[in-house]
């Protein structure tokens, strides 16, 4: 059997890999039209790995302008069995300090249906499961990764999902907090849902940037703020990644792969090849 492949989506500050070996750009096209960037493929300690950046090198993109059905498209097309995403989020709770990791086992989504966010449709209906939106076992080598690396790791927890491009209101942070979520940030959904159903593992490394607008012993969330975080700790991003692929190069065996299964509903003779 071939050896898996590993996707990383970089987010806000991580527009490359460092370590790579063999590496080639690749410039696809695909159905829903052209992904972020060229992705670049090459080998991290032995395994297979495709890089994208999620917003484009340059950072040209804004969260509801990303083409999440190209990017995973891409993804699919070269191989990719598991996504590791890395995104920058604000801190919904007190503990959760500026700084620290999150890796995230919820999603809730509050985008406002401006996303491209199904493969179905066109005369194919399907509907995957999602009640556990994250791969499990992929979150697990995340974090037992970032403690590996020495990083302050909260394993689980909600990632809301805003439209952006602005930072909430002060009002739409605390109902948030009151709702129990952990982190905010704008570009997981719908890149999650996709990545199920195309039958990727998809798993998230959150890091807490700011404490949104809710904290009223710190500043309120400013790009200037985020940047200064993602600065400080973009070396550890990597080294989980680096320590996360090291225990990545065996076979999945959670149900990510099966996604599919049993979600088509459009009679099989309908199909369009
Ligand atoms: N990304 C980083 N910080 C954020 C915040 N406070 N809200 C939404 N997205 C973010």
């Amino acid at each position: 059997m071939s050896q898996p492949t590993i996707g990383v989506i970089g987010g806000s500050g991580l527009y490359e890999i460092e370590g790579l070996t063999d590496v080639q750009e690749v410039l696809l096209d695909t159905p829903f039209g052209a992904p972020s960037d060229a992705y670049i493929t090459g080998t991290l300690e032995g395994v297979k790995m495709v890089f994208l950046p999620r917003h484009g090198q340059g950072h040209r993109f804004l969260p509801s302008e990303v083409n999440y059905r190209a990017n995973i498209y891409g993804m699919k097309k070269l191989g990719v069995e598991r996504i590791i995403s890395v995104s920058a989020v604000g801190s919904m709770k007190e503990e959760i300090a500026p700084g620290h990791m999150v890796i995230p086992d919820q999603f809730f989504d509050r985008t406002q249906g401006k996303r491209a966010s199904t493969f179905f449709g066109e005369g194919v209906v399907g509907h995957v499961q999602f009640a556990d939106p994250l791969c499990a076992d992929l979150s697990e080598i995340l974090y037992q990764s970032s403690l590996e690396v020495g990083a302050t790791t909260h394993k689980g927890g909600t990632y809301i999902c805003i439209e952006g491009p602005n930072f909430s209101t002060r009002a739409e942070s605390n109902i948030y907090r009151s709702w129990g979520v952990d982190v905010i940030g704008m570009t997981n959904i719908p890149e999650a849902r996709l990545a199920r159903e195309a039958e990727i593992c998809y798993g998230t490394v959150a890091l807490a940037t700011d404490y949104d607008c809710w904290h009223e012993g710190h500043d309120d969330v400013s790009v200037e703020a985020v940047i200064a975080i993602i600065q400080q700790n973009v070396a550890t991003a990597r080294n989980i990644i680096k320590a996360a692929v090291k225990r990545l190069s065996q076979s999945r065996s959670c149900a990510c792969g099966e996604a599919l299964k049993f979600a088509v509903m459009t009679h099989k003779e309908l199909i369009p090849e």
